[in-house]
């Protein structure tokens, strides 16, 4: 018990130690430089999630829209995203848009990237959000996110910024497939309130300019293995397996 405690003390302080830190773990570029973001490329050169469906967000007010460009992967470092966000917070008081990635919505968290208005400024948040939570709520998190730039005009947001080190260490193309969460929420006086999904996808293949999924070949890869292991190395493998078995009898 007592251990218990030790363990997730230790868990709390790593995670609450982060926060300290505040905004270091962000940097910001020159926002006069971002230009207003369209879907110039969608399909092309990067992977589009908007909401409504297939939304064009120079025309739609009400359209949330964000585009991801995947870097390539480097050893040890993962991929870098580069991703832009344009879309209205609720209502004129001030609020937020924000994109999330997810391994699987249903259990674990949402890592949240979150531009903000408040007034004529533009703020920039990371979060977290437990996706086992339906009333949205946040916690602090900290990830070092590059050259963020963003502009607003009332409601109406526009962010652009790159998150390195996306999965590193994971280089197959199946370790950046992830659900990706569009939503908004309003800011109260420490931050961002609660976050409102209004769009989950489906599993999304980052590297893939449509979001697809490789599918398997015709083999399954237990045949493709087999065929590659020769009668020695089944004889070595089945009795490991066999020893495997008796250990945990
Ligand atoms: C920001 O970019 C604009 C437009 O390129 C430029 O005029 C301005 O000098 C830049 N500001 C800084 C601080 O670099
Ligand atoms: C990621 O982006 C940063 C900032 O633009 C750059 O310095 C770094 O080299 C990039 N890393 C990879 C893995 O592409």
């Amino acid at each position: 018990m007592a251990q218990h405690l030790f363990l997730l003390v230790s868990v709390v302080t790593a995670w609450l130690v982060p926060s300290v830190l505040g905004t270091s773990h962000l940097m910001f570029g020159n926002s006069s430089e971002l230009m207003d973001i369209t879907r110039d490329g969608c399909g092309e050169t990067q992977l589009c999630v908007e909401v409504p469906a297939a939304c064009d967000p120079v025309v739609s007010g009400d359209c949330l829209f964000a585009s991801i460009v995947t870097g390539s992967p480097v050893v040890n470092n993962g991929r870098n995203l580069s991703i832009s966000l344009r879309g209205r917070s609720p209502g004129d008081s001030p609020g937020y848009i924000a994109i999330g990635f997810t391994a699987n919505a249903s259990v674990g968290s949402t890592m949240l990237f979150i531009c903000a208005q408040n007034g004529s400024q533009f703020r920039f948040f990371t979060r977290k959000q437990y996706n086992n939570d339906t009333g949205g709520s946040l916690s602090p998190t900290e990830r070092i996110v590059k050259n963020i730039l963003g502009k607003v005009n009332g409601s109406l947001i526009q962010c652009e910024f790159i998150v390195t080190d996306f999965n590193a260490t994971r280089l197959r193309e199946a370790d950046i497939t992830t659900v990706v969460k569009l939503g908004n929420g309003m800011l109260d006086g420490s931050g961002p309130g609660p976050f409102n999904a209004t769009r989950i996808t489906d599993p999304l293949n980052l590297s893939q300019v449509n979001g697809s999924i490789p599918r398997p070949t015709a083999a399954s890869p237990a045949t493709r293995v087999a065929a590659f292991i020769s009668p020695a190395c089944l004889l070595l493998w089945s009795s490991l397996s066999w020893s495997a078995a008796m250990f945990w009898m």
